[in-house]
């Protein structure tokens, strides 16, 4: 089925962000450019350390960029002369350590986007966090707080919670990497599931290269740090997939593809480690 989706689309044109804690210069991203569609399903694969949180950031507006310039269909986020991009409702983050209000039940947490920003009543907020939550297979969970449902559970109120906002742009910052591989893929079946249903950009940083081929439209390699666009590969499986899909001739053809790119910049990774330490 195409993508009739046509928002969302984030290009991510020659962006340098050096850190510079304590006049020490820290290169995180050097001339990275990337063009990631409305609708795409973008995976980012690199070595730890290499810039990838980093760039995320800036495309969230949680930080400033260096130089360069990113872009929100067309509409400049941060380039020249406005270095840190306004954060916004239309580019929702999901962080590697879950951030729930551990105070609030599931339903709170998701009606809250809504209810600050005052784009609907408490009772309207609430009315919609519930069928959302119960449309992400959370309905009889919608009134526990985080700390009386499992950590998958959580994960996924959280994906409602920034859905819930209508984003153009979803961030997934590694969500799912401290969990075990049950969960996990039930998470990405769940996330398949919604992305089926609402068609949003997401924009997913994962170490594990296998899920990155399951899940994405294309799997953006990016080099050790600084950080910039090594090899795109494109994932031409059709959805929805299913898990019967990793064990094809394609699939496998795919991951060698990937790896090889990925081991490359490993290996150099290493190698700068230890140079770091001699
Ligand atoms: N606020 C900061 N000040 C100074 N240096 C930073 C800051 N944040 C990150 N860095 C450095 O920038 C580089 C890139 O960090 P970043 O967190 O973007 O990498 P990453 O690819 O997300 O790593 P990981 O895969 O481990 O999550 C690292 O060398 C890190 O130490
Ligand atoms: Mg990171």
């Amino acid at each position: 089925m195409p993508n009739l989706n046509t928002r969302g689309a984030l290009s991510i044109r020659n962006v340098t962000k050096i850190y510079d804690p304590e006049g020490v210069n820290v290169m995180a991203v050097k001339d990275c450019s990337m063009e990631i569609a409305a609708g795409e399903v973008c995976m980012i694969v690199g070595p730890s350390g290499c810039g990838k949180t980093t760039l995320l950031n800036a495309i969230a507006g949680f930080h400033s960029i260096t130089s360069g310039e990113i872009l929100l269909d067309g509409e400049l986020l941060c380039g020249p002369g406005k270095p840190k991009a306004d954060q916004g409702a239309e580019r929702m983050v999901v962080f590697q350590h879950g951030a729930l209000f551990p105070w609030k039940t599931l339903a709170q947490n998701v009606a809250y986007g809504p209810r600050v920003q005052g784009r609907s009543s408490k009772a309207e907020a609430m009315e919609k966090a519930r069928d959302m939550l119960a449309e992400a297979g959370l309905g009889n969970v919608t009134e526990k707080y985080p700390g009386e449902v499992s950590s998958g559970m959580s994960r996924r109120a959280e994906i409602v919670r920034a859905l819930i906002n209508d984003p153009k742009v979803l961030l997934l910052d590694e969500p799912y990497r401290a969990m075990d591989a049950l969960t996990k893929s039930i998470m990405h079946e769940s996330l398949l599931e919604t992305y089926d249903r609402t068609k949003v950009t997401i924009f997913f940083i994962i170490h594990d290269l296998e899920e990155a081929i399951f899940l994405g439209d294309k799997v953006h390699i990016v080099t050790t740090r600084p950080c910039q666009l090594k090899k795109t590969v494109e994932v031409n499986i059709p959805r929805p997939r299913s898990y019967q899909t990793q064990s094809s001739e394609e699939f496998r053809h795919l991951m060698e593809e990937v790896n090889e790119a990925v081991h490359e910049e490993a290996i150099k990774a290493f190698q700068a480690g230890e140079r770091e330490l001699a």
